[in-house]
Parts: C-alpha cells; sequence; structure tokens
C-alpha cells in the first residue's frame, strides 16, 4: 500500500528518501514523488511506474537540499498518473503534503474549498487536505495542519512540509502508521513502515492514532491533535537490516519460504516447556483463566491470515474443544455481529495494519468481547489496540505472498489450542507428545525444501493450463485454499481450493484430460477417502500433484507427482504441507515470468478498505 518517508538532517535528503521509498517498494504501489525545501522553494517531481522512473527526473534543483518528503502511492481516488501522485502541493505552492489513507469527506471540502476559490489540481482526496492546510496557515504549520485535520473525516497518515518554515516537518496519524526514526541530534527520518528506517536507526517512536508530531532540526514535539503534549517512549525496532535484503536469494518469496525453520523456530523459541508439557505465552498470560472458560471463539482476518483463522477453528474445537468459527474481517465489521457474553475474537494478520481486521478488531471490543491479536508487526495498530496476543516473532516479511507469516500464525494457534487445552480437556502426556512434536517441526522444514527443484520440474509440465484445482480434507482443507491462492496471487493461474468432497458437488464438472489438481493427501482420519477422491479425478482425465506422508508408497501408483512431508500430528501438518504449495506457486510465477515480488495490483498491506 501507500508508502511515506521523510528526512530532515545535515545530509543531502534525496538520496535517503529514494533509499526509503526503495524499501517501501514491496508494499506495492503504482506512482511516487517527492519534494524537497530547496532554497526557500519547494521543488516537487513525480512520475508514474517504478521508483527509477522517478531518479531518472530528478535534476539538479534541489540536489543538496536537507530536507524533503516522499512518497509511493497506490491508486484509491483518482487513476496512477503523474497528476495524481504525491506530494500535492497548495495552491500557493508553498505547502507540500504526502498522504496514505483515505478522505472521506473529501467532496464536500473540495465543494468549500471551491467556494473560496481554492481549485484542486488533481482528482485525490489527498489534495483537498493540501488546500485546506493552505487555507488556514497563518504563519504557523502546525497549527495549520491541526486547524484542517479537525475538518476531516477518514484515516490519514501525513506529513508536510512548509517553504517558510524550512525547519521542520509536521507530522500526523489516524488509523495510517508513522514512525520517527532518531538518527542523531537534529536528524531525523520518519517513515510509514520501519523497512525504510532501519538502516538509518534502531531508535524510534511509534505515533499513536490522534497524535501529531513536529520534526524540527532542534529536536521533536509530540501533541495530541488537540495540542495536548505527549511523551513517547522510544523503542528499538526488532529487525535488522539483513533481514529485509535478498542475501543471494532471487527473490524475497523464495527466501521467506527457505526461511520458515528459523522463522519457525523463533516463534516456538521460549514457548515450549518439552520437559513438563507447558505452553508459555507471555502476551496471554493475564487472560488465559479467561479465553479457557470462553463459550466461543471467533477469528477474524483477510488473505492468508484468514486461511490461518481457519486452521485455528479446527485447533481450537479439537485440542482445547472451545467453539470456534472464522469470519472475514471485512464481513464481520459490517453485519452487526451478535457478540454474547464469553465471546473471546482473535485478529489475526502479519502487518497488524490491515484495514478490515482493525475494524472487526474494534467492533468486536466495542460489543464488550475479549479481543486478542496474533501479529508480526510489533507496536502496529492491532497489537497495540488488541486487549492481549501473541507476536509471530518470525522477522520482516517483504513478499507480498505471504509464506513464513502463514507457518508461524499456525504455530502460534497451535500452542494457544494446546495452553487452553490443558486448562480444559487436553491431558498432560496428549499435550506433551503435541508439544514434542512442535518441537521438532522447525528441524523439520528442510526435508520439505529439499524437493523445490523437484517442484519447479513438475510445474513446468502443466505451466500452461489456466485451471488447477486444489483439494484437501480436515485440517489440509485450509492448506488447499492456501495453495490456489499462492498460485492465484503471483502467478496469474486460475485456481481454486476446496474440501476435497466438495468437489463431487460442482467443480467435478470443470475436470478434463490433463488438468492439473493438487489433494494434500497426507496420513490422516480421512486418508482413504481423500485416495477416493484421487480416484474420482483420475478416472476423468485429471492429473494429480499429491502431497504425502513420507513413506507412502502406494499414493506414487495414483498420483504422476509425489512430494513428501515427515509424518508429524494431524493438527500440525499444516505447517509443513503447505510449504510445497508455496514453492509450487513461485515456480509457477517464475516460469511465467512473473514479478513474483510485485504481483499485479496486490499490495502487501491493505489499509484501505
Ligand atoms: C494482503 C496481502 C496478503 C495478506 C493479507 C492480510 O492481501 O497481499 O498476503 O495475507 O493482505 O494481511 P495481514 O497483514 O493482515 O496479514
Amino acid at each position: 500500500m501507500c508508502g511515506i518517508v521523510g528526512y530532515i538532517g545535515h545530509k543531502c535528503a534525496r538520496p535517503i528518501l529514494i533509499e526509503g521509498l526503495k524499501r517501501l517498494e514491496y508494499r506495492g504501489y503504482d506512482s511516487a514523488g517527492l519534494a524537497v525545501l530547496n532554497d526557500g522553494q519547494v521543488a516537487v517531481s513525480r512520475a508514474v511506474g517504478r521508483i527509477a522512473n522517478l531518479e531518472a527526473r530528478l535534476n539538479g534543483d534541489g540536489a543538496n537540499a536537507t530536507i524533503g518528503i516522499a512518497h509511493t502511492r497506490w491508486a484509491t481516488h483518482g487513476g496512477p498518473s503523474e497528476r495524481n501522485a504525491h506530494p500535492h502541493i497548495a495552491q500557493n505552492g508553498r505547502i507540500a503534503l504526502v498522504h496514505n489513507g483515505i478522505i472521506e469527506n473529501y467532496r464536500t471540502l473540495r465543494t468549500f474549498l471551491e467556494g473560496m476559490k481554492v481549485c484542486c489540481q488533481s482528482e485525490t482526496d489527498t489534495e483537498v487536505l493540501v488546500q485546506l492546510i493552505g487555507h488556514f496557515y497563518k504563519g504557523n504549520i502546525e497549527q495549520a495542519v491541526r486547524d484542517a485535520l479537525h475538518e476531516v473525516q477518514g484515516t490519514y497518515g501525513i506529513a508536510v512540509l512548509c517553504a517558510d518554515e524550512p525547519d521542520r516537518i509536521v507530522v500526523a496519524r489516524k488509523g495510517s502508521p508513522l514512525i520517527v526514526g532518531i538518527v542523531g541530534p537534529g536528524e531525523y527520518i520518519v517513515a510509514s513502515d520501519a523497512a525504510a528506517i532501519v538502516q538509518h536507526t534502531a531508535q524510534v517512536v511509534y505515533l499513536a492514532d490522534g497524535e501529531m508530531a513536529t520534526i524540527a532540526r532542534d529536536g521533536f514535539r509530540t501533541t495530541t491533535l488537540e495540542n495536548v503534549p505527549v511523551t513517547k517512549e522510544v523503542q528499538a525496532v526488532e529487525f535488522s537490516l539483513d533481514q529485509i535484503e535478498l542475501g543471494g536469494y532471487e527473490h524475497f518469496m523464495l527466501k521467506e519460504i527457505f526461511e520458515q525453520g528459523q522463522s519457525l523456530s523463533m516463534t516456538l523459541r521460549g514457548r515450549l516447556n518439552t520437559r513438563e508439557g507447558v505452553i508459555h505465552l507471555g502476551g496471554l498470560a493475564n487472560h488465559t483463566r479467561d479465553i479457557a472458560r470462553a463459550r466461543r471463539l471467533i477469528f477474524t482476518a483477510q488473505g492468508t491470515a484468514w486461511h490461518a483463522g481457519l486452521v485455528g477453528e479446527y485447533l481450537f474445537e479439537d485440542i482445547a474443544k472451545i467453539p470456534a468459527e472464522t469470519e472475514y474481517a471485512s464481513e464481520f465489521r459490517y453485519r452487526n455481529p451478535l457478540i454474547e457474553p464469553g465471546t473471546v475474537v482473535i485478529a489475526i494478520s502479519q502487518s497488524g495494519e490491515t484495514a478490515d481486521t482493525l475494524a472487526a478488531l474494534r467492533e468486536a471490543k466495542e460489543k464488550g468481547a475479549l479481543a486478542l491479536g496474533v501479529i508480526n508487526a510489533v507496536g502496529s495498530t492491532i497489537a497495540r489496540e488488541s486487549d492481549a496476543g501473541v507476536y509471530l516473532h518470525c522477522g520482516p516479511e517483504i513478499g507480498v505472498a505471504s509464506t513464513k507469516a502463514f507457518t508461524s500464525q499456525v504455530a502460534v494457534l497451535a500452542m494457544m489450542a494446546i495452553q487452553l487445552g490443558r486448562r480444559r480437556f487436553l491431558s498432560q502426556p496428549e499435550a506433551k507428545n503435541l508439544i514434542d512434536a512442535l518441537a521438532r517441526i522447525p528441524g523439520q522444514v528442510s526435508a520439505v525444501l529439499e524437493q523445490s527443484e523437484a517442484i519447479r520440474k513438475a510445474v513446468e509440465k502443466y505451466i500452461h493450463r489456466e485451471n488447477w484445482l486444489f483439494l484437501g480434507r480436515g485440517y489440509n482443507y485450509p492448506i488447499a485454499l492456501e495453495g490456489a491462492l499462492k498460485l492465484k496471487e503471483i502467478s496469474y493461474i486460475h485456481a481454486e481450493g476446496m474440501p476435497a468432497a466438495e468437489m463431487k458437488h460442482g467443480p467435478i464438472a470443470l475436470i478434463n484430460e490433463g488438468m492439473p489438481v493438487v489433494f494434500i493427501a497426507t496420513r490422516c482420519s480421512q486418508y482413504e477417502k481423500v485416495l477416493s477422491n484421487i480416484e474420482e479425478v483420475r478416472s476423468r482425465g485429471g492429473r494429480i500433484i499429491a502431497v504425502a506422508t513420507e513413506g507412502d508408497e502406494h499414493i506414487r501408483e495414483m498420483a504422476q507427482h509425489v512430494f513428501y512431508v515427515p509424518d508429524v500430528p494431524e493438527p500440525l501438518q499444516p505447517l509443513l504441507t503447505v510449504i510445497p504449495l508455496q514453492l509450487l506457486a513461485y515456480h509457477a510465477a517464475v516460469l511465467r515470468n512473473c514479478n513474483v515480488d510485485k504481483p499485479r495490483n496486490l499490495a502487501k498491506s491493505v489499509t484501505v478498505e
């Protein structure tokens, strides 16, 4: 989604801003721009497409400037064009603004501005905000921003420059993240994502909703929108530069798939007591009693995180014996859900910023539910607004298609289910058995990854097929959904995932000679039934690609291609069965020359509805 970077200090701002924008590229964007203050003037450059296009536009004007703001835009209001790219400039040419989020009442504000003879040049909702700031400006940019924001409905993370106050950047947030990085005395970098900051400093301040900051060469101050001073804690960013670099891999997605042994270790670290068969989740410590007494659990999320929620539903009913269901956050938030006493809502999100998931969490809290977060990004909005939660600690995920975050989400949900199970009906030996198996999982990932080249060769055979099916049952049904989503989002092949038994109720009509059908057919309670489903596809000419349990030779007779995962207890199978499907999607995308890390039309974090 859109990205913001701002810099003030003693170095040349432009290279720092461009580098920062490149660090945010992974979030997805369609145009970019920057503004610096140079000799008392605002110098703006904008370009459609890649950041390289913006770089090519930069001329000598502003090369030595030491203050500037920059933006990557992902179009919402107004198509991707140079005119609509940020920064937007006030009519007098003296104020520049970059904005993430949506100004919902922009039409009303635009009419008001037109009445004041202020004309907007772009089709964006953002431009009305900078024009409004220009309208209110009477020599104090901080006050003008405050006055303008009081008129605005919607969400924003903004950074504002004023040519008449060349020693400060004013930033504010409501619903869109902003982080101030403290580089050194009088030197700051502000961004919407820590990835643009870590190369300069690990010391950051996370702005909260409804807060503003004026970042000046002589220090920065934080206030509320009502100008009440706020004391902020300086925090350390959790990750380092090498975690957001390719490190020899061709794509971030591949790097993150291959990292899963390590990322799962980080998620499990310090939380499993294999000796006593106990799980320790510090973030839930004050609430385990309430959660164990829950009458109903609702997982809410979007995209891949929703699939993790679906695995959670199986885990919680099976292991913890608590009624559980999974809902798209976008549906949950608007359908006036019934929240009875004893309901626990668990929001799952890698970024912790997905707009719908955040809104669902707020809805749940408002209606009296205990609201928990299973989040990767430390300090993110959902993490801060949850009553309690568990961090994934799997390191930053840069690839747009979520991989390592998914396995860590499932690992966290498995730990939660075992912990709660112990407070309910799960015996100590049963818990110990699962915990021992969970502890072994990171070491078993490599056995799956070793098959990457074999998976590539298999995919190559079907690379021109435009329709794929992914089928699984029980714990592997969500994995079928996830496998299909991965293939769709990065290789643009149409794929559907569903419970294997559901195939007979319609989709079987699609199966024709040579159609690739992926079965997750591990040894599990429904293994025999899955084999029957395989027969049904085979007899209609479908080609079978199976994910099976190590040692299963029988399945070789039925499938054209078999990829093996180590034998683990059924509830933990999704942690391994998803990996061959991630690799399958990755290789398909590469073979079709798709831009794996920047798939068309997609954003890493969807912070608008
Ligand atoms: C976007 C991403 C997906 C992700 C989903 C939810 O659509 O492209 O990979 O699963 O958002 O994101 P979250 O950060 O809430 O997990």
